[in-house]
């Protein structure tokens, strides 16, 4: 008996693979996975009822914990790709592992997914089942399908699908964020409606959100110590109710299309904001400034799905690095949509009050004086570059030490 494994959701894609994995690939039978990387109540419901209708073997994974760990460690990598925090690109990584985990155990040969040939998740779910021994299938890719041929083949072969299929978005959610893409999205001239936000209330309103962070990693809310799946869920519900975390992006997908995409992520936006202001208060300026690299190659790889690549592990190793004094805490104002922070704390900040202060007493043996130096030689270069420019045949210093270029 041959078996393949189906990552599953119950809607249109995923049901009509049920059949056609039967029929066009020769398998016997066919199991069902769905991972909770947590979707809406709404999406289990139409997993559990649709596997029910087709009388589909299905398994359910909770992966939430291990996305939420995924997750924290994009906060401490800054991680994000053309505005957007990654949720849907973060996630496949960990469904594609837990798909395979099931396949392998039920003894399966095969291992299938329902997304299209345009898209950036049949890339990430296959650079990880291409590393296993399983036949990999991507029905609607591979048959050409089309949404059109899809409902005419459901009705035709009485396949449990809601009639005048789901709605008018494409969307996909997880604790990370929830992305809304197509219809007269696709149109990027067009402002979305209101009604395509389901996180975040229309801005209105303010109030402060205190963040604390132990080794870069988010620990408590305004005072409060929560779990990592708990913290996201909660920063979700309550910054979503000052209209946080909207983002509306031209995203450059994988295989170069240009797309509409537009997205919903309160706890991210209040995570990664608490975050970098708490790294600009206790990393020096080279650390911030050559993390900055960091972060955009850590960002790319977990756009293209790619979190398990060794580059992966030597990027974390530096990140990690850096953050055992990201400890303390950072407060962001959520107010008219927009979160900026307001404070920050930290006991490993590299910030002397007294160093710093307008109050010009002598700090640690340094006298104002002593900049002058360093004022003299500052732009030294510079004024050099200029004058050879302005044609000055031999540019000389100045003998007052002003370091002033003589023309002569
Ligand atoms: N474009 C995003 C990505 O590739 C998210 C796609 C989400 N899917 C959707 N149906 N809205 O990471």
């Amino acid at each position: 008996m041959a078996k393949a494994a189906l990552a599953f959701s119950g809607g249109l894609d995923t049901t009509v693979c049920v059949p056609l994995l039967k029929e066009e690939y020769g398998y016997d039978e066919v199991i069902g996975v769905t991972v909770d990387v947590g979707q809406p109540g709404e999406e289990f419901d139409e997993a559990y009822e649709t596997a029910e209708a087709l009388g589909l073997e299905h398994y359910v994974v909770d992966a939430k914990e291990e996305f939420a760990d995924l997750c924290f460690d994009a906060v401490k990598a800054n991680a994000t790709y053309q505005g957007y925090p990654l949720g849907t690109a973060l996630a496949r990584p960990v469904i594609a592992e837990a798909i395979l985990g099931v396949a392998e155990e039920q003894g399966c040969e095969a291992i299938a997914h329902g997304c299209t040939g345009k898209g950036n998740d049949q890339l990430r779910f296959e650079a990880v089942w291409r590393g296993s021994d399983l036949e990999v299938i991507a029905p609607v890719r591979e048959l050409g399908l089309t949404r059109e041929w899809e409902i005419e083949y459901a009705a035709e072969k009485e396949l449990p699908v809601e009639a005048g299929n789901s709605g008018v978005w494409s969307i996909d959610t997880n604790i990370w964020s929830r992305a809304v893409e197509g219809g007269k999205l696709e149109n990027p001239d067009y402002e979305p409606p209101e009604d395509i936000y389901e996180w975040t209330a229309h801005p209105e309103g303010e109030t402060t959100i205190e963040v604390a962070f132990e080794g870069g990693v988010p620990v408590a809310v305004d005072g409060e110590e929560m779990d990592p799946v708990p913290l996201i869920q909660h920063l979700n519900e309550y910054a979503g109710k000052f209209g946080v975390g909207r983002t509306d992006v031209m995203e450059d997908r994988m295989l170069g299309l240009k797309v509409r995409e537009n997205y919903e992520h309160p706890a991210a936006t209040v995570l990664l904001t608490a975050h970098g202001a708490l790294e600009d208060l206790v990393l020096t300026k080279n650390e911030r400034s050559f993390k900055k690299g960091i972060e955009q190659e850590w960002s790319e790889k977990a756009y293209q799905g790619l979190t398990f690549a060794p580059v992966v592990d030597a990027l974390n190793a530096f990140v990690d690095e850096t953050q055992d004094v990201v400890t303390g805490t950072a407060t962001v104002k959520v107010s008219g949509g927009n979160c900026r922070v307001v404070a920050r704390d930290s006991e490993y900040a590299v910030y002397s009050e007294e160093m710093a202060s307008f109050n010009t007493e002598d700090v640690a043996g340094i006298a104002q004086e002593d900049a002058t130096g360093v004022a003299k030689y500052h732009g030294l270069q510079e004024r050099l570059a200029n004058n050879v420019k302005k044609g000055v045949s031999k540019p000389e210093l100045a003998t007052d030490g002003s370091g002033d270029v003589d023309e002569n």
